[in-house]
C-alpha cells in the first residue's frame, strides 16, 4: 500500500556555509527519500533555512547590511551546495518567512491556552554600547579555571573548562570590548514537566526513535524533573516578537522546528493541498526527522511536547546519525579537513561522497569516519571496477543496436538479484544503508564473474558468434542495469546515465525484477573515472589555506548559539608547562590498596537544587541525584568559589557512601570531589560528556 511520508532534515543554520559534516545528514535523508519516492510512495522532502538568532543579527552588524540580506546570500549558496550533491528537497523554505511567523503563532496560543507558561527574572550579561544582552559566545575574557587569556563565554579553549560567562575574568563583549553588565529581564518559560506523562510514553513506546536514543532519554532528561524551557528573548534579537510579550522574542529554538510546518505549508500551497493533511493529529501522513545526535533533546522532548500541547500530528519517527570524524578526528580547520560542500565540488565528484557514507552509514548513533585511503579504495573498487566496468565491458559491444528481443537464459542471475529486492527494500527503510551497498555489491561480483567467464571480447572476434554477444551483453547490461536501479537513491547521477545509455526511464524499484529486451543501447560514455589521492591532498590543502586566510582576515567570530563550542585552535600541550607547586603544597598520601580504593563508592551525580545557607558563610546545600529518584542532601564549602544557579543541572562526582554526619544545619549524606586549597581555590570534577547520574567511577 502507497504511504504518505512527510520527511525533514534538521534545518541548517543561516550563520555559515554547508560542509562535509552537515552533508552526513542531507545526504543520509537524500537516499531515504528518493527510496521512498522509488518504491512508489507519496513521500515530501522540505527543509529550510535556520535564520533566527544573534549569530545573525551580530554579523549583519558587523558587515554593515541587514539580517534579510545576509540570510538570502546565504539562503543562495546552501541551496547551490545542496543541488551540487544531488540533494533534491520538495521545498526548501526559511524560518523568517510568514508561514512561519503564522504558525509561531498559532502553536504559541495552544501552549498559552495550556497554561504551560510561566514568566522568571534571568540574569544575563549585557553590552551597554552595543545595547544588546550576550550570548555566552559573545563574552570573552580570561579562563577561571587556567588564567588564559581571551577565552569565550562557556567554555575554555586551553584547559577545556566549561563555566558561565559571568565566571571569566575581565570580561570582555566581542561587538564592542565593553565591560559586560549583569541585567535582569522577564523571560517565558515552558514547564516541560507538566507533559512528562506523555513525553514519557511518546520517547519510550512506539518505536519513535532508536532504542538507544530512548534509552538515553530515560537515564538522563526523565530520569529527574525536566527543567523549565526558556523560550523569550529580550529586544535587540533578530527574529519573530512575541505577542503577548512585546520586546520579547521567541528564541530561535522556538521557531525553528516550526519551520518544518512552514515549509511544508509553502509546499502545499503549491501543490493545492492542505498543510493539515499533513500535520493534522488525524492525518494518515508519517512524519520522519533526521536530526544529528547534538540535537537530540531539542526534537524528541521540546518538539514532540510543542505538537502534542498544539493538537497536531506527532513524528513517526525521529533518525538520529552520529557526527563526522576524519581520518579519526574531529574536522580540523587548521589541517584543512573542515572541507566545505563548495570546495569538494572544485575537487571530487558528489557521487564518491554520497557512494562513501552509504557505505558507511548504519542505523546506529555512531560517528563516521572518513578516512582518506579507505574513501579512495571503497569508490576505486565498488564502484569504478565492480560497478561501472559491467557496463564498460560490454555498452561499447552493442553501441547503437538494440539489446536481445527476448531475455537471454543468464543461469538465473537476474532472477536470483531480483529475488534479493525485499532485503535490500528493508536495509534502506532502516537506513541501514552499509548493508544494503553490500548486499548490492555482492550481487556486482556474481555479474562480473559472468562477465569473466563469458568473455564478450573473446567472442566478438568471431564474426559468426554474433548473436552470442548480443545475448551476453544484453545479460550484462541488464545486471548492471538492475544494480544501478538497487543503488539509485544514493547514486541518482549513475541511474541517469543509465538512462541515457539504455534509452529506459528509470522510475521504479520493480525494473529489478524485468529484464529490458529489445531497446537501443546508446554510444558508450564513461561514466566515472578513478580517484586519485592527489584529488584528495589538493583539496585538503585548498581548504587549509582557505581557512587560514579566513581566520587571519575576520575578526572574532563566535559560533551560533548552541553549536559546539570549537575546539583548541593548537596544541594545548604546548602550554602544559605545570609548576608543580600544588604537589608541594599537600605531598602525596601514603600508599593504598585497591580494596581500600574500593571501599568509596564514588558516584556520577546531578546537582538538582543549590542553595545557600543561612548563617553559613563557606557552605551551600546541595541536593544531588543518583538517577532512578535516589537523591542525596549534602552541604559543601565551595562558595566562595560557585554560585549556586551555576551548579544547578551540571555533573559532580560524589562520595555516595559516605557515612551521614549530622551537622548544625542539617544531616549531610556525602561529599562531592574538587581539589583545590580552598576558599575561591576550589574546583569541582565532572565527568567528560556521556556520563550519567549513578554510573560509578573506578
Ligand atoms: N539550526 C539547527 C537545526 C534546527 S532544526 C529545527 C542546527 N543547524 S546546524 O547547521 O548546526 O546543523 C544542521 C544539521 O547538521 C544538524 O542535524 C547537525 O547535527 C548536523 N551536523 C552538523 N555538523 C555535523 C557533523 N560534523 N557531523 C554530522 N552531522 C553534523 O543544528
Ligand atoms: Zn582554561
Amino acid at each position: 500500500m502507497s504511504r504518505k511520508i512527510l520527511v525533514t532534515a534538521a534545518l541548517p543554520y543561516a550563520n555559515g556555509h554547508i560542509h562535509i559534516g552537515h552533508l552526513v545528514e542531507y545526504i543520509q535523508t537524500d537516499i531515504w527519500v528518493r527510496f521512498q519516492k522509488l518504491r512508489g510512495h507519496r513521500c515530501v522532502f522540505v527543509c529550510a533555512d535556520d535564520t533566527h538568532g544573534t549569530a545573525i543579527m551580530i554579523r549583519a552588524r558587523r558587515e554593515g547590511r541587514s539580517e534579510e540580506a545576509v540570510i538570502a546570500d546565504m539562503r543562495a549558496a546552501h541551496m547551490r551546495d545542496f543541488a551540487g550533491f544531488q540533494i533534491q528537497f520538495d521545498n526548501y523554505g526559511s524560518t523568517n518567512s510568514p508561514d512561519n511567523r503564522a504558525a509561531c503563532h498559532e502553536i504559541w496560543a495552544a501552549i498559552r491556552a495550556a497554561g504551560l507558561v510561566k514568566t522568571r527574572s534571568v540574569e544575563q550579561l549585557f553590552d551597554p554600547v552595543a545595547g544588546t544582552f550576550l550570548a555566552d559566545r559573545f563574552v570573552r575574557g580570561t579562563c577561571p579555571k587556567c588564567t588564559a587569556a581571551d577565552q569565550p563565554g562557556d567554555n575554555c579553549s586551553v584547559c577545556g573548562a566549561a563555566y558561565t560567562p559571568a565566571d571569566l575574568r575581565d570580561p570582555r563583549s566581542i561587538l564592542s570590548n565593553a565591560v559586560p553588565e549583569l541585567r535582569s529581564a522577564d523571560h517565558l518559560f515552558i514547564e516541560l514537566e507538566q507533559l512528562r506523562p506523555f513525553l514519557e510514553d511518546w520517547s519510550q513506546n512506539g518505536g519513535h526513535l532508536q532504542s538507544e536514543v530512548a534509552r538515553y532519554l530515560k537515564g538522563n532528561f526523565l530520569a529527574e524533573p525536566l527543567r523549565d524551557w526558556d523560550v523569550s528573548r529580550p529586544a535587540p534579537y533578530f527574529g519573530f516578537e512575541i505577542p503577548d510579550h512585546p520586546g520579547n522574542y521567541w528564541y530561535v529554538w522556538f521557531d525553528a522546528p516550526i519551520g518544518y510546518i512552514a515549509s511544508t505549508r509553502e509546499w502545499c500551497r503549491q501543490h493545492g493541498e492542505q498543510a493539515l493533511d499533513w500535520w493534522g493529529r488525524d492525518s494518515a501522513a508519517e512524519i520522519h526527522h533526521f536530526i544529528g545526535k547534538d540535537i537530540t533533546y531539542f526534537h524528541t522532548l521540546f518538539w514532540p511536547g510543542m505538537l502534542q500541547t498544539a493538537g497536531l500530528n506527532l513524528p513517526k519517527k525521529v533518525h538520529v546519525h552520529g557526527f563526522l570524524t576524519v581520518d579519526g578526528e574531529k574536522m580540523s580547520k587548521s589541517k584543512g579537513t573542515f572541507l566545505m560542500a563548495s570546495t569538494w565540488l572544485r575537487h571530487l565528484p558528489p557521487t564518491a561522497l554520497r557512494y562513501y557514507y552509504a557505505t558507511k552509514l548504519g542505523p546506529s548513533l555512531d560517528d563516521i569516519d572518513l578516512n582518506v585511503e579507505e574513501f579512495i579504495a571503497r569508490v576505486n573498487t565498488d564502484l569504478v571496477n565492480k560497478v561501472v566496468n559491467l557496463a564498460s565491458r560490454s555498452a561499447g559491444f552493442l553501441a547503437g543496436q538494440t539489446l536481445s528481443d527476448v531475455y537471454p537464459d543468464d543461469g538465473g542471475l537476474f532472477a536470483e538479484a531480483a529475488a534479493r529486492g525485499d532485503t535490500i527494500a528493508g536495509f534502506y527503510e532502516d537506513c541501514n544503508y552499509n548493508a544494503a551497498t553490500r548486499e548490492i555489491m555482492a550481487l556486482a561480483d556474481k555479474a562480473n564473474k559472468y562477465v569473466d567467464e563469458q568473455q564478450p571480447w573473446v567472442i566478438r572476434k568471431d564474426p559468426t558468434r554474433a548473436a552470442e554477444l548480443r545475448d551476453v551483453c544484453s545479460v550484462t547490461l541488464n545486471l548492471f542495469r538492475q544494480i544501478v536501479v538497487y543503488l539509485s537513491p544514493v547514486l541518482p547521477g549513475l541511474a541517469q546515465q543509465t538512462v541515457e545509455l539504455l534509452n529506459q526511464p528509470i522510475t521504479s524499484w520493480d525494473e529489478t525484477s524485468r529484464p529490458l529486451t529489445g531497446t537501443r543501447v546508446s554510444p558508450f560514455q564513461h561514466l566515472m573515472k578513478r580517484l586519485e589521492m592527489k584529488q584528495v591532498m589538493d583539496m585538503v590543502e585548498e581548504s587549509r589555506q582557505e581557512n587560514a586566510a579566513e581566520q587571519s582576515a575576520a575578526p572574532a567570530s563566535p559560533a551560533a548559539e548552541n553549536a559546539a563550542p570549537a575546539g583548541p585552535a593548537f596544541h594545548p600541550a604546548d602550554r602544559w608547562q605545570d609548576p608543580g607547586t600544588a604537589l608541594q603544597n599537600e605531598p602525596l598520601a601514603a600508599e593504598c590498596t585497591i580494596d581500600d580504593f574500593t571501599k568509596v563508592d564514588l558516584r556520577v551525580a546531578r546537582v538538582l537544587e543549590a542553595n545557600h545557607v543561612e548563617g553559613a558563610n563557606k557552605l551551600l546545600q546541595l541536593t544531588l541525584s543518583l538517577g532512578g529518584g535516589e537523591v542525596r542532601n549534602v552541604f559543601a564549602g565551595i562558595k566562595a568559589a560557585y554560585k549556586p544557579e551555576d551548579l544547578v543541572g551540571r555533573l559532580v562526582i560524589c562520595v555516595a557512601n559516605l557515612k551521614p554526619r549530622q551537622m548544625k544545619f542539617g544531616l549531610s549524606q556525602g561529599m562531592i570531589c574538587a581539589s583545590g586549597a580552598g576558599g575561591t581555590e576550589v574546583f569541582l570534577l565532572s565527568p567528560d560528556t556521556g556520563a550519567v547520574p549513578g554510573h560509578r567511577v573506578h
